[in-house]
């Protein structure tokens, strides 16, 4: 296992993604951690990410002396990462002046184990201001690039190495060989990790938690919920008890889609709770979009609650991201990111040690790679995410029957047309939005004042970030027509071409 200190850089988990690709398992653990929970668990390495501080600000995270003093399995600092190990050491870090982004040259000046088989010159991918003008005692420099002259450097001895550049993105050439070389070379890991023997693993653990007692889950259709209700089926079987609840804001067919590929193509034991005319009395009169996202998740509680038994656990999807703790560069904190999963009534349960994550240790990719291995089918594990809060914020104003069935009906449309295009791959998720304004149009002979539908569609990584897709002329013409022509109550259709930022990937 390796360790990932975090000093908030944002590709500390692709770091983490990159080293199990390998076959290594990884933890993450943030860098205001004591010594002990950052070598809980005795890691083969430590890897120090990357981070936006600059050793010179105040408050900036540095290496304290009774963690180096622990630092006996070997160590690679990543930029922010390296730059704290070398001052921590006793070298000299500079402020740079313009910095060092994007492409640059590396240039090998030596032979190490971390650079087993790495060509002489390639490029890498830097972003830092500062460097590190003077190498601590013991250490030698490996490399340099244009504006980095300790560009790599190490220090057998100590199993210490620093890379200025990032190894885990996706535009350093030779990356996976350094991360490689690191690992399997200079740690000496097995090769060990692998998404098959976790689920034999976690099926046992789940069973051994469960200890015969019913297992309940709300599932939603979508992939970690449906990846984790069959590996609870696998482990546990009938004990295992997925509910689906009908909040009254799904999409069209959706209650039937997924009471089929739950219960039926995926034989789970699933019960769905019909609860839709409770929850559309609750968003009566309710425009704001936060008060529609607390009313729909506290009705939630309420009706899901109902459903656990005292002797029951109750099981979550809560994945990795979900659990790893923000850091704050300038300062020491204690804020875990809030969510969904951890509501009071999660935490009562939690307490009485009732609750089981299995997929808290997994990215999302892990889940569908995991989803795959189960033998899931394709279109499940494909679907476009759907937000917890469902059509009502995807109704700007009032949610009611009159405007659910609008909306439906023209985003049933766009998702058939998508479906039946190549580009529903393409695109990350997508959706009709009912806009609270009425337009003038003309139909026939007769001038229309109705409704106006935007339709989304992004390209996105991890819903992070997200562009408008291209989507063809011709595609989007022939779903305005349809939509125009089949939906009574719209006469206007508008596509929208935001990016996130600045916009989001919702309207609500
Ligand atoms: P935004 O709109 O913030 O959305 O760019 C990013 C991703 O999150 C989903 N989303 C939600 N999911 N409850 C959810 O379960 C919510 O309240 C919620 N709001 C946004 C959104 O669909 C997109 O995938």
């Amino acid at each position: 296992m390796i360790v990932i200190v975090d000093y908030g850089s944002q590709y500390t988990q692709l770091i983490a993604r990159r080293v199990r690709g390998l076959g290594v398992f990884s933890r993450i653990v943030g860098c205001h951690e004591t010594p002990a929970e950052i070598l809980k668990g005795d890691p083969q390495g430590i890897i120090l990410s990357g981070g936006p501080a600059s050793l010179y600000e105040k408050g900036a995270p540095r290496i304290g002396k009774a963690l180096l003093a622990r630092l006996t399995v070997p160590v690679l600092g990543i930029c922010y990462g390296h730059q704290a190990l070398m001052h921590a050491l006793g070298g000299k870090v500079e402020k740079g002046g313009s910095g060092e982004y994007g492409r640059a040259q590396v240039e090998l000046a030596k032979e190490d184990p971390l650079l087993a088989g790495v060509p002489a010159k390639h490029f890498a991918w830097m972003s830092h201001r500062d460097h590190v003008a003077a190498l601590p005692k013991g250490f030698t420099r490996l490399a340099h690039s244009p504006a980095t002259p300790n560009c790599i450097v190490s220090n057998p001895k100590r199993r210490i190495w620093g890379l200025q550049f990032h190894p885990e993105v996706h535009h350093t050439e030779n990356g996976p060989r350094y991360l490689e070389n690191f690992l399997f070379e200079i740690c000496g890991c097995p090769r060990d990790w692998s998404l098959g023997d976790w689920i034999d693993a976690t099926c046992q653990e789940m069973r051994e938690e469960s200890a015969g007692r019913r297992v309940v889950s709300a599932v939603s259709g979508g992939v970690d919920s449906t990846v984790m209700a069959v590996l609870l089926d696998r482990a546990i079987g009938r004990k295992s008890r997925p509910i689906f609840v009908d909040n009254g804001v799904l999409r069209d067919g959706e209650v039937a889609e997924v009471q089929h590929n739950l219960g039926k193509v995926l034989g789970l034991n699933l019960k769905t709770l019909r609860a839709g005319g409770h929850f559309l009395r609750h968003l009566k009169g309710v425009t704001e979009p936060e008060k529609k996202r607390r009313a729909i998740g506290r009705e939630f509680i309420n009706v899901f609650f109902r459903e656990i038994r005292d002797d029951d656990m109750l099981a979550q999807g809560t994945l990795y991201p979900d659990v790893i703790e923000s850091v704050a560069v300038h300062g020491p904190s204690d804020k875990i990111k809030t969510h969904h999963n951890r509501v009071p009534e999660v935490l009562k349960l939690i307490k009485q040690g009732r609750v089981i994550e299995p997929l808290k240790e997994l990215f999302k990719d892990e889940v569908r790679e995991v989803g795959r291995l189960l033998e899931i089918p394709a279109p499940i594990l494909a679907r476009y995410p759907f937000p917890g809060p469902g059509l009502a914020i995807r109704i700007l104003g009032e949610v009611n029957a009159k405007r659910l069935k609008i909306l439906r009906a023209a985003d049933r449309i766009f998702r058939e047309e998508m479906a039946a295009s190549p580009h529903y791959d393409k695109v990350w998720q997508g959706f009709a939005v009912l806009l609270p304004v009425k337009a003038v149009g003309v139909m026939g002979d007769t001038r229309t004042y109705a409704n106006v539908v935007a339709i989304r569609a992004v390209e996105s990584v991890d819903g992070m970030t997200a562009d408008w897709a291209r989507l063809p002329y011709e595609l989007l013409d022939h779903i305005s027509r349809r939509i125009v022509n089949e939906v009574d109550g719209i006469n206007r259709v508008v596509y929208d071409i935001t990016s996130k930022p600045p916009g989001t990937i919702e309207w609500e």
